[in-house]
């Protein structure tokens, strides 16, 4: 046979493969979740996520040095709120001695080069499980967003490096951004979950902090699974009012949203490698179904190949130590 053009050339060695190979991950792409309780010495592990802890501030404060030590640059707190401390009107949420607060400040205490982004949504403080205010059966947008806007300059004045809005409330990102501004953080940037999509795949993550709505679902505020322009709507707007950085969430099933916003806008996109993704590749390996570390690899490279630029993922450490080793 003769052949003009052998694409197999290509792929022969390990040396030829990693030398033409497009995508590659590093230690840099990562922002490693944290979910953070109160009281000492406590590591849980979240039943549906095997190895994967909420720990007390304490604890946190080590994985955190741990996570710097291995070359992982960026966290993204996630509190669990007392029973006691919830209600409709997210007043814990800037309790300037909350546990986020005290988190915040702790963790740049003990690793000042880390960078700290934080969780901005009412949920784990909503005593009905939701990222808003509720009345009468309805999340409202406009107050939400000022409760919103509060939140976010108390964790400002605790020392979060971005804020990150979860919530999909309309026009909170350019109210966190003028709220930033006039209360002087000028420096504080916000990374918007811009496309955040109504997702099934998010049930172990409420299972973590204790947060799955207590009514109906968040279909009125996340978008809706079978829509693709409505992203792009979302991420321009978002832009537009001031975001640093686009989030685009869940991200395995949607990876062409990823390629999409990646090619329509000219900041930072990151993905967020969610809980259920976690899960099913867990599940999935105890099972003896698939191999763990192979999968861990072959899922974050293809978040990347996507497009995203930054990768939050509870995968973080293992993908690290699978890349350094
Ligand atoms: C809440 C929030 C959620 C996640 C991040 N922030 C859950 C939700 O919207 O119900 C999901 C993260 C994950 O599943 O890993 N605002």
């Amino acid at each position: 046979m003769y052949l003009q053009r052998r694409n197999r050339i290509l792929r022969q060695s390990p040396a030829i493969r990693s030398l033409v190979a497009e995508t590659a991950l590093s230690p840099n792409d990562f922002i490693a979740p944290l979910f953070i309780d109160e009281g000492e010495n406590i590591a849980f592990e979240i039943p549906s996520m095997p190895n994967y802890y909420r720990r007390s501030l304490d604890l946190t404060v080590k994985e955190v040095e741990e996570l710097w030590s291995m070359g992982i640059k960026s966290v993204l707190l996630f509190i669990k709120a007392k029973d006691e401390v919830k209600d409709n009107t997210g007043l814990e949420a800037w309790n300037p001695d909350g546990l986020m607060q005290r988190s915040i400040k702790a963790i740049k205490n003990a690793v000042p080069g880390m960078l700290v982004m934080t969780d901005v949504a009412l949920d784990p403080y909503s005593s009905y499980g939701h990222d808003g205010i509720v009345t009468d059966g309805e999340i409202v947008n406009d107050e939400t967003v000022e409760a919103l806007v509060k939140m976010s300059i108390s964790h400002a004045v605790a020392g979060a490096d971005m804020v990150a809005p979860s919530d999909m409330m309309d026009g909170r990102i350019g109210a966190i951004r003028g709220g930033l501004e006039k209360s002087g953080f000028t420096k504080t940037g916000i990374m918007a979950y811009s496309a955040k999509y109504a997702s099934c795949f998010y049930g172990p993550f409420r299972d973590a902090l204790d947060s799955a709505p207590g009514f109906g679902d968040k279909k009125t505020y996340q978008m809706d699974y079978a829509n693709r322009k409505e992203a792009i709507k979302e991420t321009l707007m978002d832009i537009e009012e001031g975001a640093d950085i686009v989030m685009v969430k869940p991200a395995l099933a949607y990876l062409d949203i990823i390629r999409e916003v990646k090619d329509a806008v000219d900041v930072p996109v990151s993905a967020y490698n969610i809980s259920g993704e976690y899960a099913m590749v867990k599940a999935a390996a105890k099972m003896g179904w698939l191999n763990e570390d192979k999968a861990i690899l072959e899922i974050l490279t293809a978040i990347k190949r996507a497009g995203a630029d930054l990768i939050a993922t509870y995968f973080a450490k293992d993908a690290v130590k699978l890349l350094t080793q």
